[in-house]
């Protein structure tokens, strides 16, 4: 089997993934500062979108296109775009999400992300292979990378996933934007709880996935995920050891993701599917 080294400019796409990951996050500050509102809904009264999250992925969008026309493009704000059929087209598709942690981005909480990676096939997690992740937190300025086979990076330091010790695992989830779910996601939530020492809910789920990387959290698990909230944070979790999943024996997606060491991954799911 071929590897990602050999067939696909990782390198390349690595460098490019930073630098307009860099720059998609210094436009989000910008306007952070400037005063944030809503400027239209989506699936929900809840889920939001602002002028910001827009034109953060216009920017990103556009940067790509530039420097690699050939390859495809899956944005939360703007959808699929397949590669042009101008020239030949590339096996690869970037899936972004301009703001991740929108609604911590309204309300001025700093803890919102830019979330940029490349992935090998289409743009679905049961087929890719996620070949670049870049996640940056623009109110934080630090910027989690990790490319396949190079391993995951905070900076200069690798990051290797936790092991919870005998006080429990410190365990992160998220609830969807609709209401109706909610009473199933407490239900699981009240099954993983054994497990915890302590819950965490940061509001942005590619976040949560970085911090799993960097140890900063021990687990984490949620339904309702689409591919541009866990594209990214989802090889960071692989590149630092760890263990990234959906249903049982399954790809992340909209059903489930849960993402931990292997030892506290099992318990999890089996909590999850109990
Ligand atoms: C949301 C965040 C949140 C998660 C939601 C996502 P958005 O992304 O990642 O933590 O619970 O499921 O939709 O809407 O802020 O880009
Ligand atoms: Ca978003």
């Amino acid at each position: 089997m071929r590897t990602p080294a050999e067939s696909a400019p990782v390198d390349e796409l690595w460098s490019l993934a930073i630098e307009v990951a860099r720059e998609a996050g210094a436009l989000a500050r910008q306007r952070r500062s400037e005063g944030v509102e809503v400027a239209a809904t989506k699936s929900t009264i809840a889920d939001v979108v602002t002028e910001a999250d827009r034109e953060v992925e216009a920017l990103i969008r556009r940067r790509l296109v530039e420097a690699r026309p050939a390859d495809g493009f899956l944005g939360e704000e703007s959808g699929l775009a397949d590669s042009p059929d101008t020239g030949e087209a590339s096996e690869i598709t970037w899936v972004v999400d301009p703001i991740d942690g929108t609604v911590n981005y309204l309300y001025g909480l700093p803890h919102y992300a830019v979330s940029i990676a490349a992935v090998r096939g289409r743009p679905d997690p049961r087929e890719w292979e996620a070949l670049v992740g870049v996640v940056v937190n623009p109110a934080t300025q630090e910027l989690f990378r990790a490319a396949a086979g190079r391993g995951a990076w905070l900076d200069d330091t690798r990051l290797a996933v936790s092991t919870p010790g005998e006080a429990g695992a410190l365990i992160a989830t998220g609830f969807g934007y609709d209401p109706a779910t909610h009473d199933g996601d407490f239900a699981r939530l009240r099954r993983v709880m054994p497990l915890a020492r302590d819950i965490r809910r940061g509001g942005a789920a590619s976040l949560d996935l970085a911090f799993v990387a960097a140890g900063r959290l021990d687990g984490y698990f949620e339904r309702g995920l689409h591919a541009w909230d866990h594209a990214a944070g989802g090889l960071l979790v692989t590149e630092a050891g760890g263990r990234l999943g959906g249903m049982p024996g399954g790809a992340p997606g909209r059903e489930m993701t849960i993402a931990a060491g292997a030892e506290l991954f099992d318990r999890i799911s089996d909590a999850v599917y109990r």
